[in-house]
């Protein structure tokens, strides 16, 4: 696949960037969005996704980004399962019967450092509330292929579980001292082989350029033994560097950062490498074999994008259960606390932790949809988008496109009456390009720097 670097680097100062959520929705505390995410939660009987959060691990990888409780005492689990417990009894009194789930996800931290007999009272307790679990749910778990025995296994898949994803990152030893995250192939080999023999239907490799000590010959090696594992998909994450947020990054020596004419090597390489094994490209930063269902909804322009990832289950509203999780509906995101202590101490006197959220006003509302679905399908359909809320895109989005011109110019995209199309290029810096539609990111693009950095 031929990648034009320079159309990349004039765009994206450091290429495709990790995050779960499409959006830079800017949270607010704000009473408001209490009363609008209750009332959503109490009229809504459509498809309800859940996401848990489980945060702990024993260890710091210093690369890491995600929300994580550092422990290695067991009873800080059995104490979070209870009020995991309360948060659901909770939430249950504010939904209707009997709602369809169709999506189950245990994000972490590092779910499988919770043991089998702990997995299994959580699932429980989650059956017990939600008793209307869709025979084709998407249930899946983040899984640290130092942290799987058999019994875990054998839990998750008693209970349905049908996806897992392992956090690989990169095999190569140097690059695991740097980081503090030693694991041998042979690790990871064996929690892959544990997953088939239990039946698990999708199997997803996440791995990180980006990371100290990496060069294109190293990280070669790391994808190469990866793809023996013949996962079913990839997450390929570009190493997002944020010491200033992140305690532990501090620990990583900046100067044996790759370089961006290194990560831009990197990249091409691991892109060709894994396509020229019979994966597709879905966007920035994920693979998927062709025949994944991801690609039959692709060209129907239904492919969305959550904490897993890419799904084809979109529109549902996500109850984000868990310290730190996010939820989302059709006029709100929400979050929990981010502390411990709040968290428990909002269960305690009997109330929902809701730390902060925002309402989404029409705007808000028309923008996150043609966000979501730029990112997901690299394209949009205006017709379907001017139907669904019976306004004329062209007429209200006239500075948007203007600034999508200079995209156009560059063969980036192509835009009609009908429709906005981004070719391959253009969908390795689709964030660049989308973000035009983000009202909140107006105020913060400074395009001296959009326009002068390359990757
Ligand atoms: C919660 S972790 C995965 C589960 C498990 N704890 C593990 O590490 O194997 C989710 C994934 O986020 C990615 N990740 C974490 N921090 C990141 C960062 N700073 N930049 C890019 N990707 C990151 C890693 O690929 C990791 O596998
Ligand atoms: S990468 Fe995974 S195992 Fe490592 S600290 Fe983050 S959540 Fe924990």
């Amino acid at each position: 696949m031929e990648i034009d670097f320079e159309k990349i680097g004039k765009y994206s100062k450091s290429g495709p960037r990790y995050t779960s959520y499409p959006t830079a929705i800017e949270f607010k505390e704000n009473e408001k969005v209490k009363t609008i995410y209750l009332k959503e939660l109490e009229e809504n009987s459509g498809e309800l996704s859940l996401y848990f959060h489980l945060p702990f691990c024993r260890s710091a990888c210093y690369f890491c980004g995600c929300n994580v409780v550092y422990t290695s005492r067991p009873e800080k689990r059995t104490r979070y399962i209870d009020y995991l417990k309360i948060e659901m009894g909770l939430l249950s009194k504010h939904l209707k019967k009997n709602r369809e789930v169709v999506q189950i996800h245990f994000g972490g931290g590092t779910p499988t450092f919770f043991s089998a007999i702990e997995l299994e009272e959580i699932i429980l307790e989650i059956k017990k509330y939600f008793t209307n679990i869709s025979k084709n749910a998407e249930i899946s778990c983040e899984i640290d292929p130092r942290y799987l025995d058999e019994d875990q296994m054998i839990v998750l898949t008693k209970h349905g579980f049908n996806r897992v994803s392992f956090g690989v990152q990169d095999f190569d030893h140097k690059v695991q001292e740097a980081v503090h995250r030693i694991q041998s192939f042979e690790t990871v080999e064996t929690s892959v082989n544990l997953a088939r023999k239990y039946g698990i239907t999708s199997i997803n490799i996440d791995l990180i350029y980006g990371l100290p000590h990496q060069t294109a010959e190293t990280f070669q090696k790391t994808v190469e033994l990866s793809l023996k594992l013949n996962p079913d998909r990839f997450a390929v994450f570009n190493y997002a560097h944020v010491p200033w947020l992140m305690k532990t990054m501090r620990k990583i020596d900046e100067g044996a950062l790759p370089k961006p004419s290194e990560k831009a090597k990197i990249l091409k390489r691991t892109i060709d490498l894994i396509t020229d094994n019979g994966y597709k490209m879905i966007g920035m930063d994920h693979f998927a074999k062709e025949s994944d269902k991801l690609f039959l909804v692709i060209d129907k322009g239904e492919l969305h994008r959550n904490f897993q990832g890419y799904t084809t289950k979109g529109g549902t509203q996500l109850l984000g259960i868990g310290l730190t999780s996010i939820g989302n509906g059709k006029s709100y995101y929400i979050q929990n606390y981010k502390d411990m202590e709040n968290y428990e101490k909002s269960l305690e006197k009997g109330e929902l932790p809701i730390f902060r959220g925002v309402a989404l006003s029409i705007d808000d509302q028309m923008r996150r949809d043609i966000i979501m679905e730029l990112m997901s399908n690299f394209k949009f359909d205006i017709v379907r988008f001017n139907n669904r809320y019976c306004v004329d895109f062209h007429k209200l989005f006239k500075f948007e496109l203007d600034n999508l011109r200079p995209f156009e110019i560059d063969e980036l995209l192509t835009i009609s009456y009908s429709k906005i199309e981004i070719n391959f290029t253009g969908s390795l810096i689709i964030r660049n390009i989308a973000m035009v539609f983000d009202s909140y990111m107006h105020n913060h693009i400074d395009s001296n720097k959009v326009f002068s950095k390359t990757v």
